[in-house]
């Protein structure tokens, strides 16, 4: 549960407002954006759907949305304002255009739902254009600086968990050894609590480098102690496409055969877990709560359960760092 913080209405508080969903999808935007609404409304606010992100905002496909708009959505995976990574909004001429759009439009206050990519270019928009925005933390990578937790990260976690409990079930019967690639790019949230969750033989983390000897090592280590010949290495996708097999090529020159498997993206579909609906239900409220009492450029997210804002120059600015007592805690639980 979390504890919102009572904010009061100001003499800004907006007339109309728009939300839109950016970068990649992740399971809870949906919720995110009920909240987002279903809070307008209460308030007594016009709200503005925006489709595909960025894109859509640039040319004005929006539409208002009323409360009927968001029924029967909260346990929908995806984001029904469909979303875009929209490269041309690194132009301040665009993000211009695009502020212009919702001035037209008497929209004072832009939600954005998304990644670090998406909150940087809400942050560039109101600091060039009169435009209130507040950004929420949509991503299943969990990497977002000023928030413990972000929106779509446990389904991710989830969805990535029921693969590999199977996964295992095959690579006993067999005994065989699992290569299991998950989602994060420069992140190794996902991997590692996947890899505690699921029991992992060993984490690879784009944090901390690793070389195929010392896997090896570890893994006779393991057969040493009894521990069969079976097992999987929960592996981050990291920031180079084929790591994964890359890594299996170079076990097989240590006499090993492992079997890779790559998630991808059904870690990003998938109807929301019960924690991501709470927590995007709640930030997607929180936000209006946050332009009605006035605040500008931050981004809503928990720390230590409470519900709270951080400027987006330091969302931009910090990066969030896996905690590297997790991750020790996390090789201990394998050995
Ligand atoms: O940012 C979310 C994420 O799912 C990352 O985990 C992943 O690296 C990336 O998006 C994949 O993006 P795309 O679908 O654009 O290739």
């Amino acid at each position: 549960m979390y504890e919102i913080p009572n904010l009061q209405s100001s003499d800004s508080k907006p007339s109309a407002i728009a939300v839109l969903t950016s970068g990649g999808d992740s399971p809870g935007m949906n919720p995110a954006i009920r909240g987002v609404v279903r809070a307008a409304l209460h308030q007594g606010i016009k709200v503005y759907g925006v489709n595909k992100g960025y894109s859509g905002l640039i040319i004005g496909d929006m539409a208002e949305m009323d409360s009927a708009s968001v029924t029967n959505i909260v346990q929908r995976g995806g984001t029904l304002l469909k979303s875009d990574r929209c490269l041309a909004f690194k132009d301040p001429a665009v993000r211009y255009q695009a502020a212009e759009v919702l001035k037209e439009k008497g929209i004072e206050g832009l939600v954005v739902i998304g990644g670090d990519g998406s909150l940087t270019g809400a942050h560039l928009l109101t600091q060039e254009n009169d435009i209130k925005v507040i950004g929420l933390p949509g991503t299943i990578d969990n990497d977002i600086y000023g928030t413990d937790d972000t929106i779509g990260f446990d389904t991710a976690v989830n969805t990535a968990l029921d693969a590999i409990d199977k996964i295992r079930d095959t690579a006993l019967s067999h005994e065989n050894l699992f290569l299991v690639e998950v989602m994060g790019r420069n992140s190794g949230f996902i991997a590692t609590h996947v890899g505690i969750a699921c029991g992992a033989e060993m984490i690879i983390a784009p944090e901390y480098e690793i070389q195929a000897e010392s896997i090896c090592f570890q893994l006779a280590n393991n057969r040493l102690q009894g521990k069969g010949s079976s097992g999987i290495i929960v592996v981050a996708e990291g920031p180079k496409p084929g790591l994964t097999t890359h890594l299996a090529k170079q076990l097989n020159q240590h006499q090993l055969d492992p079997k890779v498997c790559i998630l991808g993206h059904i870690q990003r579909g998938g109807s929301p877990s019960g924690h991501d609906r709470v927590l995007a239900s709640c930030l997607g409220a929180s936000a209006v709560d946050y332009l009605c009492a006035g605040f500008n450029d931050v981004m809503i997210g928990v720390r230590n359960g409470k519900i709270t804002e951080t400027p987006l120059q330091q969302i931009i600015e910090k990066n969030k760092k896996l905690d590297n007592r997790l991750f020790e805690r996390a090789q201990l639980l394998h050995k």
